[in-house]
């Protein structure tokens, strides 16, 4: 059975910790997975700008010996050159995992839904979770632990928060998203990550006042105001975060040892200053760097053992039959049955 990696909810504080585990190996001695994934094969569809996301998958994937063929927006025009559905019908016959980042996250559940491949979201409107995880083995290093540690997330509540958001709750590690009472985190999203937080007894907490709300925090976390495609509400936004630029003031709410932290890029001069970004306490750079190791051992997590055969005849198949009359019994899949 194929998984996919589409929202932090969808995997357990086991498998998450199992994830940063191997992250760490595969840091610490990367040639000893060189050809771990040979012969497979990832598409990487970018719908959205990226540097960080799309240059660690890249170069991640062909680190453990796999393929990766980038497709972007001007390539194949998702759902609207075909549908989403005939786009996952062709791609799960010539690759073992599809990497996806779009606008809206029912894209990614759809691709997941029809494609026999594993799914990865590499960031929709609602979820980043590769950010996530490479955040956390951040926090793990610089922390050691996350239980009763205190994360503040200081903006929007946005894709990035919301993952965010889940994994503390995940791991036990008290979260706080503080942001202007217009902008707060979805409402579901809250909810699921209180109820994730019940056993692992991580506090999540909700906060409109920016000095309060990072008191004595571990981390403090960041994000652009303006997430890619809501340029439209640029003007509304700006106002909104009068009080919330991450500055040498607002940090020193924090505790003295707290760790800076921003998912990138940044907009030096708007949500963020250039004395806390180039700061002693910043480890903006070592997130980045470890977007590289945690998504190699997410690829390797879903992809080892599994074998293209089982993708195709995994859950993205669905008997159709097609106005013209064809059904699908010259395919692979259908020869199978
Ligand atoms: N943090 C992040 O996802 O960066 P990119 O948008 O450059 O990929
Ligand atoms: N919230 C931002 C994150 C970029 C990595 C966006 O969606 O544009």
């Amino acid at each position: 059975m194929k998984r996919d990696f589409l929202t932090i909810a969808d995997w357990s504080e086991k498998e998450l910790l199992q994830i940063l585990d191997l992250s760490k190996k595969m840091k610490a001695n990367p040639k000893k997975f060189a050809k771990s994934l040979e012969g497979k094969s990832v598409a990487l569809i970018f719908e959205k700008q990226s540097l960080r996301t799309h240059v660690t998958f890249e170069i991640g994937i062909k680190q453990l010996g796999a393929n990766t063929v980038y497709l972007s927006n001007a390539d194949i025009s998702l759902g609207k050159r075909e549908s989403i559905y005939d786009t996952a019908k062709n791609l799960e016959r010539w690759v073992d995992a599809i990497v996806i980042r779009t606008f809206a996250h029912k894209n990614v559940t759809d691709l997941a839904r029809h494609a026999g491949s594993c799914i990865v979201n590499a960031l929709t409107d609602f979820e980043h979770p590769c950010q996530a995880v490479g955040d956390f083995l951040t926090i793990q290093e610089h922390l050691g632990s996350f239980k009763g540690k205190k994360f503040a997330w200081v903006g929007d509540g946005n894709n990035v928060c919301h993952s965010l958001m889940l994994l503390a709750a995940k791991v036990g590690m008290n979260f706080t998203a503080v942001t202007p009472a217009g902008l707060l985190p979805d409402t579901n999203i809250v909810n699921l990550a209180k109820e994730i937080a019940a056993p692992t007894g991580a506090r999540i907490e909700l906060s409109t006042n920016p000095p309060e709300g990072v008191r004595d925090a571990d981390v403090i976390y960041t994000d652009v105001w303006v997430s890619m495609g809501q340029e439209a509400d640029r003007e509304i936004k700006m106002k909104a975060f009068s009080g919330f630029q991450l500055n040498a003031e607002l940090m020193k709410n924090a505790k003295p040892t707290a760790v800076f932290m921003h998912c990138l890029p940044a907009h030096r001069g708007e949500e963020v200053t250039d004395e806390v970004m180039d700061s002693p306490q910043s480890i903006v750079f070592d997130e980045a760097e470890n977007r590289l190791h945690t998504q190699k051992a997410i690829i390797y997590t879903l992809l080892k053992g599994q074998s293209r055969e089982k993708l195709n005849t995994g859950s993205g198949r669905r008997k159709l039959t097609h106005s013209r009359g064809t059904t699908r019994n010259n395919s692979r899949t259908a020869r199978k049955r």
